[in-house]
């Protein structure tokens, strides 16, 4: 999950010592100890690659920087004449040291240790593009697709093309299992837009990516992310396209159990809220989750990024009951 590294104090350390954000994902030596850095405290069964999805936009040719407590910023695409200035063509040159960060992280992991790719999904970059940033009301992405359909087809398939392009190279460099992070999905499913917008601008994007994906790499699995999508999620079990679904907090266990479990491994779910604050609380919302979803094919997760200020021994204790617990 994003930001993962900032609750760790030698992630801050690390992160004071390159220059922008981007610097330091292409930094292969940077991006490889900001991947080791939790698996050296905590041991954990896997670690996800030192990137960002945004890197995608970004070997499009799209202008990305990250301001100090204001999150990413682009340079917005402002019509679908922009759609033509995108690199479409040299995406493996300018990504080529997250692949070299991937072979030197997989090489300096313990051999028990899973490495994890990932990129975003065309519907959450197109997000980015359009709107420059971070956004909550997403309303350039909006007009796009009332306005101008044929243009944001365009952009998705872009996307679709740069996506699976970029996950297929992380499994060539030494990815061993790869995520599409759709974060935010719940836009398409919050009854603000027409028609069925969830299926069009994010099952289906995710959906040609994975074929291409496992057609290139059947022995790598995809864990998709569409967060926020509520019910919304039963489409994306039923449809097969991944190996595990990860699940958002919001989504209720037993719901999940009984309309999901049966189609895909699950991943998920604790709140990073309820991580952070610790305490009961904490101790029973995991073991709520590993009742019940640990019969059946698992990751342990949290349901989104770790807070930056989860304090360090919370994580150790959530470690020893999922390790303690035989699920
Ligand atoms: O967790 C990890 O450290 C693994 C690498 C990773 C990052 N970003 C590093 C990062 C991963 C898997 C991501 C995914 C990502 N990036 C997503 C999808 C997951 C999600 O959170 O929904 C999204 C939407 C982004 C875009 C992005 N990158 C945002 C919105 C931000 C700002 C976050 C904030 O609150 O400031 C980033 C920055 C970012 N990406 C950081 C890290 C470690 C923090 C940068 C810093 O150290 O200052």
């Amino acid at each position: 999950m994003r930001q993962a590294g900032r609750y760790l104090p030698e992630y801050r350390r690390l992160r004071a010592r390159a220059e922008g954000f981007l610097d330091f994902c292409y930094t292969p030596a940077l991006a490889v100890e900001a991947t080791l850095q939790p698996i050296r405290r905590y041991a954990f069964d896997a670690a996800i690659i030192f990137s960002d999805i945004l890197v995608v936009p970004h070997a499009l040719g799209q202008k990305v920087w990250f301001e100090e407590g204001q999150g990413p910023r682009l340079e917005a695409l402002g019509g679908a004449e922009d759609l033509t200035r995108l690199r479409t063509h040299g995406l493996a040159a300018a990504l080529a040291p997250v692949y070299q960060a991937l072979a030197d992280a997989r090489a300096a992991l313990p051999a028990e240790t899973a490495l994890i790719g990932f990129a975003g999904a065309p519907w959450t970059l197109a997000t980015y593009m359009l709107e420059g940033g971070s956004s909550r009301e997403f309303a350039a992405a909006r007009h796009w697709i009332g306005a101008r359909p044929a243009a944001f087809a365009q952009l998705v398939e872009i996307l679709v093309e740069a996506v699976a392009e970029h996950l297929i190279r992380q499994a060539e460099a030494g990815a061993e299992a790869l995520q599409i992070f759709d974060s935010w999905a719940g836009a398409l499913n919050d009854g603000s837009l027409e028609g069925d917008s969830l299926r069009r601008w994010s099952l289906e994007p995710i959906a040609e990516i994975a074929r291409r994906v496992r057609a290139a790499r059947p022995d790598v699995p995809l864990i998709v992310f569409p967060r926020g999508v509520g019910e919304g999620y039963r489409a994306f079990a039923e449809a097969g396209l991944a190996a595990a679904l990860s699940l958002d907090s919001a989504v209720p266990l037993d719901w999940a159990e009984r309309r999901l479990h049966q189609y895909v491994t699950l991943q998920g779910n604790l709140d990073p809220r309820v991580l952070a604050a610790g305490g009961v609380a904490m101790t029973e919302a995991c073991s709520g989750i590993l009742a019940a979803w640990g019969g059946g094919p698992f990751v342990f997760n949290l349901g989104h990024g770790i807070l930056p200020q989860t304090p360090l021994e919370h994580v150790g204790d959530v470690l020893e009951l999922v390790r303690g617990s035989g699920a």
